[in-house]
């Protein structure tokens, strides 16, 4: 399963790309409005798009007509011609994403949190389908069942879109979207930094380091003796 960093933050992406566990970046307008005002937003995808070298890009619309949607594609599409435009799950969308895929311009659905609103989208040509993991379990709904039904359906059905598993929300979601099959997995960076730490590693490698400076030192000792 591919990691993506669902961030707008020029220094999580930074620090995320550099470790080399991230094959991509979703953003959408919410976390775009969490930074800077004074840095437009072509300016900061570009930023993004430089950082992230040819790793997947979403960018998301926000009009909610299609001709807006399309005219908003264009848009993003002239900042850089291979970014997938993210559009939500709405008719008008599934209308943008079945014009966008006659043209071969890559989509991520966006706001899918069950399997009938999965099957539409890859049936209008959508290239990803993110379904919605944390605001699920938010409102008492199995997230990480419906990621694991929706990737059941794909393996019956062989179906083409590949399933992005969004709204994560803990490291636990992480092991329950790449168990169920998921092709991807778009993490908060706090939640990506998290799970990479265990507490026996810590441990682990403060032994390792004590047990090398014993060593060094007794062998200072018995030089010294010498
Ligand atoms: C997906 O691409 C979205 O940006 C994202 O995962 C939203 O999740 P949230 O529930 O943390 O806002």
């Amino acid at each position: 399963m591919q990691l993506y960093v669902d961030t707008a933050n020029i220094n999580e992406i930074r620090h995320a790309a550099a470790l080399g566990i991230v094959n991509g970046v979703t953003t959408n307008p919410s976390l775009l409005a969490k930074e800077d005002p004074s840095v437009d937003v072509r300016q900061r995808i570009l930023e993004i798009y430089e950082i992230m070298e040819g790793g997947h890009l979403s960018v998301e619309v926000v009009s909610t007509d299609t001709d807006g949607m399309l005219r908003e594609a264009d848009e993003i599409l002239s900042w850089f011609p291979d970014a997938t435009i993210k559009i939500p799950m709405i008719e008008s969308g599934l209308a943008a994403v079945k014009s966008l895929s006659r043209q071969n311009i890559p989509t991520n659905v966006t706001l899918i949190f069950n399997a009938t609103q999965a099957i539409a989208a890859n049936n209008a040509g959508a290239t990803y389908v993110s379904v919605f993991v944390g605001r699920l379990d938010d409102i008492a709904i199995d997230g990480i069942q419906v990621v694991q039904e929706v990737c059941e359906i794909w393996d019956t059905q062989d179906l083409e879109s590949q399933i992005i598993a969004a709204s994560i929300r803990h490291p636990m979601h992480i092991i329950g979207c790449a168990q169920a099959g998921a092709d991807i997995a778009t993490v908060p960076y706090k939640v990506l930094m998290q799970s990479l730490k265990h507490p026996l590693t810590d441990a682990g490698l403060q032994s390792f380091l004590n047990d090398y400076a014993k060593m060094q030192a007794e062998k200072a000792k018995l030089a010294g003796k010498n």
